[in-house]
């Protein structure tokens, strides 16, 4: 794992899209996973800027709740439209969503999976994470091997997505997302995390044991993973100092 520390999120993202745009250059055709929620946010206004070209690009999200149509205005459909998608030349037919409204759940996840394959798997896959720990919506307990299918948000996710709609009774008690062994084939994760109240998942997940309990943690199994960090989602690690060596002292050849 990279353990990316910065000053602020507006830093901590300049890095996360300086590594995304490079991708974008070397490989038109990338094939990008994407999260929503607050952490992405200031990501995706640094993309916009950066006037990339997206018109190879094939996206898929992580996530999407069970029972909003694509039209409501808190589901991942309208989020990523509204936040990325009508601001860049990405093609309506690369995107890729989960559908809330779906009949068959288990089909449709089936399906999903295949079209990630035939698109030639995930080159990079964005990550936020939960107070939790949860990557996508792959809550504690999650199977470390789990594909995309429905699973059911815990209260405190609820409650921590609340602030999106109003109230927490409002918020989808279910969702449809990627599984953690869905996440752990793409080629690379970069995982953000911004703000004192993701500092325990974050340490837990960095420094603690691979654990169901912490559904981050198990990206240390993975080959390919970059953390970008503001100092406040990193001010319950114990590593900081060593973190921030390796990050200053890189060989140039490593450096985007
Ligand atoms: C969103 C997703 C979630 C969020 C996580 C953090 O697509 O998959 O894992 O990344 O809940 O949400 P924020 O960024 O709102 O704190």
């Amino acid at each position: 794992m990279e353990i990316i520390i910065q000053p602020t999120a507006e830093t901590a993202t300049n890095v996360a899209a300086r590594i995304i745009a490079h991708l974008l250059r070397e490989k038109p055709d990338a094939v990008l996973g994407l999260a929503t929620g607050s952490t992405p946010l200031l990501l995706y206004r640094q993309l916009i800027a950066m006037k990339l070209d997206w018109r190879k690009v094939t996206t898929f999200n992580l996530d999407e709740y069970v029972g909003l149509a694509s039209t409501h205005p808190q589901s991942y459909h309208g989020f990523m439209w509204e936040n990325l998608f009508q601001h860049v030349n990405i093609s309506k037919r690369n995107v890729n969503i989960p559908d809330g409204l779906t009949k068959d759940v288990p089909k449709f996840c089936a399906k999903y999976e295949k079209q990630i394959c035939a698109a030639g798997g995930i080159d990079l896959q964005v990550l936020g994470i939960g107070t939790d720990g949860h990557i996508g919506f792959n809550e504690p307990t999650s199977s470390l091997a789990s594909r995309t299918r429905i699973k059911t948000l815990t209260p405190q996710t609820r409650k921590d997505n609340a602030r999106f709609f109003g109230s927490e009774a409002q918020v989808p008690h279910h969702c449809i997302t990627m599984g953690i062994g869905t996440i752990m084939e793409a080629r690379q994760n970069l995982l953000l995390a911004f703000g004192k109240n993701k500092a325990r998942a974050i340490a837990e997940a960095v420094e603690g044991p691979v654990t169901a309990m912490n559904p981050a943690s198990v990206l240390q199994q993975h080959p390919h993973v970059t953390v970008c960090l503001d100092e406040a989602a990193a001010s319950e690690l114990k590593l900081t100092q060593y973190y921030h060596w390796v990050y200053d002292n890189k060989p140039a050849w490593q450096q985007l």
